[in-house]
């Protein structure tokens, strides 16, 4: 069990801070055009997130398992279907999926330590920034190294138990990254990019929000706060019951938009001020942090540093993507923990061979339209499978679970917060997330022609 209530938070914060908020969320915003995709996306924090982690913690801590036992004994408990288990297992798979692919992005902020630490980008162009990049991508040996590198060092790190490790690193490392930053989002205020930045992304333009917009606003809201896999509720099962869950998943959830945010007011200034393309891609991170250091005094150091604290970030997170497959294995199958985290390992290593390859040598084979193999991994896990499985954690949550467990866990006393929660986790963030499935598939432009 957590020792106290701030060793939950660390973890949880360590699980939902990662590559997420500072390579997704900017390179994703860039894609989808600024402004109105924010507003969205922190609507959905709001009203989906935040209720959707209230029901994974208050599961997780009522079943006191792994997610699939959890799920398990909950339901067999109060004779609700069997059924639900499965909302358990789809978090395994979905955890498999989404570590094998962020495993190789990880890699690259492993491989951008040392090149920020050659010093190679000092006072580069916008144009070098991008040749390195695109040069590094046309390297699968390369990248498959990195890959294979931090993978190791994630199974290492799982297969001797987690807790200690993982305190320190949260503890120490975020306030550091925090602090880059903010280094960043000052060197951002004088690049003079920084009010084209700021427009870019709380500039309200409706008209530039697409149907695929509004997806992957949700399904970023999901991926971003670790939602919908069980990850949170694997965490969950370990806190005292002490613990207040509201004030926990809130604070959390708060810190973790501030860093994307933060992610971007540090990146889209630069993209402004060096006219590059603030849509150009997963690569955005990778081109503009190091040309925004490149120009800075003691930029090598600090760039090296923050790709570290990048990679640290990475494996906290990455970490908690594997907790619910192998909490499983332990308690379940009785297999050594160290067996289980190779087992892990080596799946997802594999299934990330097909991500390395997707920037190089199948960058031409596509699959479903226009993706390649790690775009449709991608949007797979990120816009189908965990909101659909946050969908299901919400609805097990607010009906299946007798409203006596959901009072005691979430400290309720009065009829108006019990009526209040049960709106938005059994209501509102179902609702959100149909709507949005819905509006995928009509079109938003077909509802626009319809609405005027
Ligand atoms: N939230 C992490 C990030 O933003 C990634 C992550 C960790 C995750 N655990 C998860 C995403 C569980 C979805 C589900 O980088």
């Amino acid at each position: 069990m957590w020792s106290n209530r701030w060793l939950f938070v660390l973890a949880a914060a360590g699980s939902a801070v990662g590559l997420g908020n500072l390579w997704r969320f900017p390179y994703i915003t860039g894609e989808n055009g600024g402004g109105a995709f924010v507003l969205i996306y922190l609507i959905c924090i709001a009203l989906v997130g935040i209720p959707i982690m209230m029901a994974e913690v208050l599961i997780g801590r009522e079943g006191r398992q792994s997610p699939v036992n959890s799920m398990r004994s909950l339901t067999q408990q109060h004779h609700r279907h069997r059924a639900w288990v499965l909302v358990g297992w789809m978090g395994v798979v979905a955890g498999f999926l989404i570590l094998s692919f962020y495993a190789v992005i990880a890699g690259w902020a492993l491989k951008y330590v040392f090149s920020m630490a050659g010093g190679g980008f000092a006072g580069a162009s916008g144009d070098q920034a991008v040749a390195a990049f695109d040069q590094f991508l046309g390297s699968p040996w390369e990248m498959l190294l990195w890959h294979t590198l931090f993978m190791a060092l994630v199974v290492f790190i799982i297969s001797r138990g987690v807790v200690a490790g993982l305190e320190t690193a949260v503890r120490w490392l975020m306030p550091l990254l925090f602090v880059l930053l903010a280094v960043l989002v000052g060197y951002g205020v004088t690049s003079g990019g920084f009010a084209q930045g700021v427009d870019f992304m709380f500039g309200l333009e409706w008209g530039k929000l697409t149907g695929a917009g509004l997806f992957d606003a949700l399904g970023h809201a999901f991926f971003t706060l670790s939602l919908g896999m069980g990850a949170i509720m694997a965490y969950g099962a370990y806190v005292p019951s002490s613990v207040s869950i509201t004030n926990t998943v809130v604070t959390i959830a708060v810190l973790d938009t501030l860093v994307a945010l933060a992610a971007g007011l540090a990146i889209f200034p630069v993209v402004f001020a060096n006219g590059l393309e603030p849509g150009q891609g997963p690569g955005l991170m990778f081109v503009t942090v190091p040309l925004a250091f490149g120009q800075m005094p003691l930029g090598a150091l600090f760039g090296t540093l923050f790709f570290l604290l990048v990679g640290f970030a990475a494996i906290t997170s990455a970490i908690s993507l594997t907790e619910p497959a192998l909490a499983y294995f332990v308690e379940q199958r009785n297999v050594k923990r160290s067996k289980a985290a190779a087992g892990i390992g080596v799946v997802c290593w594999l299934l990330g061979v097909g991500t390395v390859l997707s920037f190089n040598e199948w960058a031409d084979v596509h699959l479903l339209g226009q993706m390649t193999f790690f775009d449709l991994l991608d949007y797979f896990t990120q816009n189908i499978l965990l909101p659909l499985g946050g969908l299901f954690i919400a609805l097990f949550a607010a009906y299946a679970l007798p409203k006596a467990v959901l009072k005691h866990q979430l400290g309720i006393k009065t009829a108006l917060s019990e009526k209040g929660w049960l709106l938005l986790a059994g209501v509102v963030a179902p609702l959100g997330v149909l709507a949005v499935f819905l509006v995928t598939i009509i079109g938003l432009d077909n509802i626009r022609a319809w609405l005027s």
